[in-house]
């Protein structure tokens, strides 16, 4: 793309987001990077409320560390830094809240029914078409800085055979043309509006919000962390985990992969 498409393209967003820039949030868009998080994350302490946006990241980072294919095809690569003096604990379900807030945003403004795999996976009819991941860094005055990624397959997406995954984009289940612009008209205010509940609003959205997106509920699932064999999904703990029943015996899932019947690799 060249610096005048770029600069266009950022016109577009400017003007698609002008009341979350006016609310005092900064955006920033370049055409490659290797990491949008890795980015914020390199220059957490000046970003408070940066939004940043890349057409192309060539070191894109998945959950678990692995690679998030970010080729220059329309998808949407961004991230959202937020300062928070919020306690740690309270961070696995701020990550969920995200991924809610998404899902809902796009039901209700694109109307794609999009579910989740837990934790921050999101789905559409059975095949992944994106995810958050939300890391953090520490800041001298005790601080913490929120680096918030969601990536989405919009108009391509990467080969199920190589992910060994069911995977999609956006474009295949909409009934309109979508592109970039419209997807981060949708998902930024989402993020940020997010951002500004308080403990108990998120935690009321994800309780309320997470049975009717919930994927694997009562589903047959493997938990790589428990060596447990197969078991069902039961839904969401009050502290944001996982609660699969084996055998009768309900155990609560805090981190690992959670598969549906199918390898998961990405
Ligand atoms: C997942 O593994 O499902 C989470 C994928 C998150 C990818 C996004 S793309 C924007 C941001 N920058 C990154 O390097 N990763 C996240």
């Amino acid at each position: 793309m060249t610096t005048l498409e770029l600069k266009k393209q950022e016109a577009v967003l400017r003007a698609r987001l002008a009341s979350l820039l006016d609310s005092g949030i900064r955006l920033e868009v370049v055409d490659t990077i290797g990491s949008t998080n890795a980015e914020l994350k390199a220059r957490a302490a000046s970003s408070h409320e940066t939004l940043f946006l890349a057409r192309e990241q060539t070191a894109g980072v998945g959950r678990r560390g692995s690679l998030w294919q970010s080729p220059p095809s329309g998808n949407l690569y961004l991230s959202y830094c937020v300062h928070s003096r919020r306690p740690l604990n309270e961070l696995s379900l701020w990550s969920l809240g995200i991924t809610v807030a998404a899902a809902d945003a796009l039901e209700r403004e694109l109307t794609l029914d999009c579910k989740i795999k837990w934790p921050n996976d999101l789905y559409l009819a059975g095949m992944k078409v994106g995810g958050v991941l939300l890391e953090t860094v520490s800041l001298k005055d005790d601080g913490v800085a929120v680096v918030i990624g969601v990536g989405l397959n919009i108009a391509s997406h990467p080969d199920p055979q190589l992910l060994r995954r069911p995977v999609t984009c956006l474009s295949k289940h909409s009934e309109s043309p979508l592109d970039l612009s419209m997807v981060v008209d949708v998902i930024a205010p989402a993020i940020v509006e997010l951002c500004r509940l308080s403990h108990d609003e998120l935690q009321a959205l994800v309780m309320s919000s997470w049975p009717s997106r919930d994927l694997l509920l009562n589903q047959r699932v493997a938990v790589s962390a428990l060596g447990e064999g197969v078991g069902i999904a039961r839904g969401l703990s009050p502290d944001g985990g996982l609660e699969v029943e084996f055998a009768g015996k309900r155990r609560t899932v805090y981190a690992g992969e959670v598969s549906l019947g199918h390898v998961d690799t990405q």
